[in-house]
C-alpha cells in the first residue's frame, strides 16, 4: 500500500499541491493520503512551523509532497523551513532538479539537463553565528557525503540513459572543501566507466548555463551551487512554473517545486501547478519505480502546452486557464 504526506505550506501551495495530488490520484486511486499543515501561517497560529508527528509520519510513510513556506528573511525567533527541516531530519541526501525543453515560448528549445546537489552539507547546513564587527558560516564537507552524492548522480545519468556529467566546484579558491567534493567525485568515477565525466568552475558553469545550456547533461555539484546553478537552469525550462524536485534519501522522498510561495499572486487561480505535477511525476519515477505512470504525466503535460492550454504566467491573465481548469485539462489527456 502506497501512502503520501501532503504539506500545503503557504501562499500558492496550497493551489499547486492540490493540483499535484489530483493527478496522483487520478493514476493511483488507492494511494493513502495524510494532509498534515506546516510552513509560516501554522507557525503564527501554534507556534511551531511543523510537528514532530508529522515528521515521524512523514519518515514512516517514506513519501512526501510538500508545497514551500514563506520564510521571512530576517530572524525570526523559533522560526525554521520546515522542508529544510524535513530533509534534515529524513536524511535525504540528494535533491534531484531535472529541466527538459516543454513547448512554451518561454522555453530553450535543446535544453535537458539534470541537476544532482548534495543536500546535507556545505554552508546551508552549518549555524551562522555572530562575530565582533560581522558573521560567519562554516562550510564543512566529508568525504563520506560527497562519495553518496556522487554515486547517486553516476546512477542516475546511467538510469536516464544519460552520457555525459560535469563536476561543478570552485577548487581553485577553495582547495580543501571544493577540492575534496571534486577528486572524491573523479575517483568515484573511475567505477562508472561508461560515462565521460567533466568538471567546471561555478562561474564559468554560470555562464555556461547563460550562454548554452544545452551543453550541460548531468550536473554533479554542492549544496549552495546546485541551488543556484539549477534555478537559472529553470530559467530555460519555462520558468519557475516548470521547475520540479525531488529530495532523495535512504528509502525516502519529499517531492516539491523548486518555486516558493509567490505572494503576488496567490489565492487568484494564477498559479501554474506543472512544478508540482512534474514534482509528483518524479516520485513516481524514482522513489515508487513506476516510470510508466511518471510517462503519462509528462506526456499529457506536453499535449497539454502543445494544445496551447497555459497559465498566467505564460499568456497574462486575460487567455489563460485557472490553476483548476489546466489541471482538468492535463487529467484528461492521461
Ligand atoms: P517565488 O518562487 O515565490 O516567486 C518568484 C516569482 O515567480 C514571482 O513573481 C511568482 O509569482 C512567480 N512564480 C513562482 N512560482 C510560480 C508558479 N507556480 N506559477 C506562476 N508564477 C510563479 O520566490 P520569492 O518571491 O523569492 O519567494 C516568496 C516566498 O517563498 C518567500 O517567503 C520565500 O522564502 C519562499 N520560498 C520558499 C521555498 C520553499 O519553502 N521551498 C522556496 C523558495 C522560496
Ligand atoms: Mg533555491
Amino acid at each position: 500500500m502506497r501512502e503520501l504526506v501532503v504539506i500545503e505550506g503557504d501562499g500558492i501551495s496550497h493551489e499547486v499541491i492540490p493540483a499535484a495530488v489530483r493527478v496522483l490520484q487520478s493514476l493511483l486511486p488507492d494511494l493513502t493520503l495524510h494532509h498534515r499543515p506546516a510552513g509560516w501561517d501554522y507557525f503564527n497560529q501554534v507556534g511551531r512551523s511543523i510537528d514532530a508527528e508529522t515528521v515521524e509520519l512523514a519518515r514512516q510513510c517514506g513519501a512526501v509532497l510538500a508545497g514551500a513556506a514563506n520564510s521571512p528573511s530576517y530572524p525570526v525567533e523559533g522560526y525554521h523551513s520546515p522542508i529544510v527541516r524535513l530533509r534534515r531530519e529524513l536524511g535525504t541526501h540528494a535533491n534531484i532538479r531535472p529541466t527538459s525543453y516543454l513547448p512554451v515560448p518561454t522555453a530553450r528549445p535543446g535544453i535537458d539537463l539534470i541537476v544532482v546537489r548534495e543536500n546535507t552539507e556545505d554552508v546551508y547546513a552549518s549555524p551562522e553565528e555572530l562575530t565582533t564587527g560581522g558573521a560567519m558560516v562554516a562550510k564543512h564537507i566529508t568525504t563520506q557525503a560527497s562519495e553518496r552524492i556522487a554515486h547517486t548522480a553516476f546512477m542516475m545519468a546511467i538510469q536516464s540513459q544519460r552520457r555525459r556529467v560535469t563536476v561543478i566546484h570552485k577548487a581553485n579558491v577553495l582547495p580543501q572543501t571544493d577540492g575534496l567534493f571534486r577528486r572524491v567525485a573523479f575517483e568515484v568515477a573511475t567505477q562508472y566507466g561508461a560515462l565521460e565525466v567533466d568538471d567546471l568552475l561555478v562561474d564559468t558553469a554560470a555562464y555556461w548555463m547563460v550562454k548554452d545550456p544545452t551543453r550541460f547533461d548531468v550536473i554533479l555539484t554542492l549544496n549552495q551551487y546546485g541551488d543556484i546553478l539549477s534555478d537559472m537552469a529553470a530559467a530555460w525550462g519555462g520558468g519557475l512554473g516548470f521547475a520540479p524536485a525531488l529530495n532523495l534519501g535512504e528509502g525516502v522522498a519529499l517531492a516539491e517545486p523548486v518555486h516558493g510561495t509567490a505572494p503576488d499572486i496567490a489565492g487568484q487561480g494564477l498559479a501554474n501547478p506543472t512544478a508540482a505535477i512534474l514534482s509528483a511525476a518524479m516520485l513516481l519515477r524514482y522513489h515508487w519505480h513506476l516510470p510508466e505512470l511518471a510517462d503519462r504525466i509528462e506526456r499529457a503535460i506536453v499535449e497539454t502546452l502543445e494544445a496551447k492550454l497555459f497559465t498566467a504566467d505564460i499568456v497574462g491573465p486575460r487567455s489563460s486557464l485557472s490553476t483548476h481548469a489546466y489541471t482538468d485539462e492535463i487529467i484528461k489527456r492521461l
